[in-house]
């Protein structure tokens, strides 16, 4: 869990299997605890064994009495989602974070264009039942494999504007007239791989979409870079640690003894955020903007290593 987040210990009440690797979670609260709401599109950290994966929570933000996750089974990912599709059972106890607002609807949208493929479309269906709720409106595009729509039965919500496509062309020959017909005050939300987020942001920004409503989460993150070895230096702990080559920034640093968080481990999420004092950052993330790459002081240090021999870190 973050520095801050006080854990929480949820008991497995339900275990449903919509489709072949998708399974989805409903955890009840197994202390005298009780869960807390959350904004539409917050996520969950969940202690897999040894890993600590986040997932979307797909329920009714304002439900108290349980909270609901869809994990798909990733076969060669870090083992968190396979933990929780063959080791985990009704009736387990599992340890979480409180639930972490990462992706919230932008307030000042007229209307949401929301974007979504495959697993991507977990934050939205929190999105859909706040909507419900509170009249906004909206408009869900959702991609999925024939066959292989685990969230079916969850869109059913009422005034939900729903259009599925299955596969990623359908989609990608509708999505030209569906940028240009947006009116004023839309916001666009992408979710899902990032090749398809950037050919959709990518795509609106060439039709004129200012980057103030443009707005995306990434679900696959990127592999580390062996890389060439270099020297971090710590400012505030006075420490000089030396990376070698296929050992990423964040591992020697906490292998030094250094707290520093983290979470996807693939520069994605921006847990493991540093600042960087002096030296170039070679950066590898998907989580910084371009303006912030270009500007250099800050590095994932998942992800990310050095242009040269030495980084100084506010660590
Ligand atoms: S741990 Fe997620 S970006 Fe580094």
């Amino acid at each position: 869990m973050t520095a801050a987040a006080v854990p929480l210990t949820v008991a497995v009440a339900g275990i449903e299997e919509p489709t072949s690797d998708v399974r989805t979670l409903r955890l009840v609260s197994a202390t005298s605890a009780p869960l807390s709401p959350f904004a539409p599109g917050s996520n969950i950290e969940v202690q897999c064994g040894e890993r600590r994966n986040a997932y979307s929570l797909i329920g009714d933000p304002r439900d108290t009495s349980q909270y609901a996750i869809s994990v798909l089974r990733v076969a060669d990912g870090s083992g968190g989602s396979r933990f929780l599709h063959d080791e985990v059972r009704r009736g387990d106890l599992l340890t979480i974070s409180p639930p972490k607002s990462a992706f919230a609807p932008p307030a000042a949208a007229r209307h949401h264009l929301l974007i979504a493929a495959g697993i991507g479309v977990t934050p939205f269906l929190s999105y859909a039942r706040a909507f419900a709720r509170t009249g906004a409106s909206y408009e869900l595009h959702y991609v999925h494999r024939a066959r292989q729509d685990p969230h079916a039965g969850l869109l059913g919500l009422p005034g939900a504007a729903v259009r599925r496509y299955v596969g990623r062309e359908s989609l990608a020959a509708s999505l030209p007239e569906l940028l240009d017909a947006a009116g004023v005050g839309t916001h666009l939300s992408v979710c899902g791989p990032p090749a398809m987020i950037d050919e959709v942001l990518d795509l609106a920004r060439t039709r004129g979409w200012p980057e103030h409503r443009l707005h995306s989460e990434r679900f696959v993150g990127v592999e580390a870079p062996a890389g060439e070895p270099f020297t971090a230096r710590l400012a505030r702990s006075g420490q000089t640690i030396a990376i070698p080559s296929g050992t990423s920034l964040l591992d020697a640093v906490r292998g030094a003894g250094v707290d520093l968080p983290y979470l996807c481990r693939q520069g994605v999420c921006g847990e493991c955020k540093v600042r960087v004092l002096a030296g170039t950052p070679a950066h590898h993330d998907l989580h910084l903007t371009s303006a912030q790459k270009a500007a250099g002081d800050l590095v994932m240090a998942c992800v990310s290593r050095c242009e040269g021999d030495e980084l100084e870190l506010d660590l």
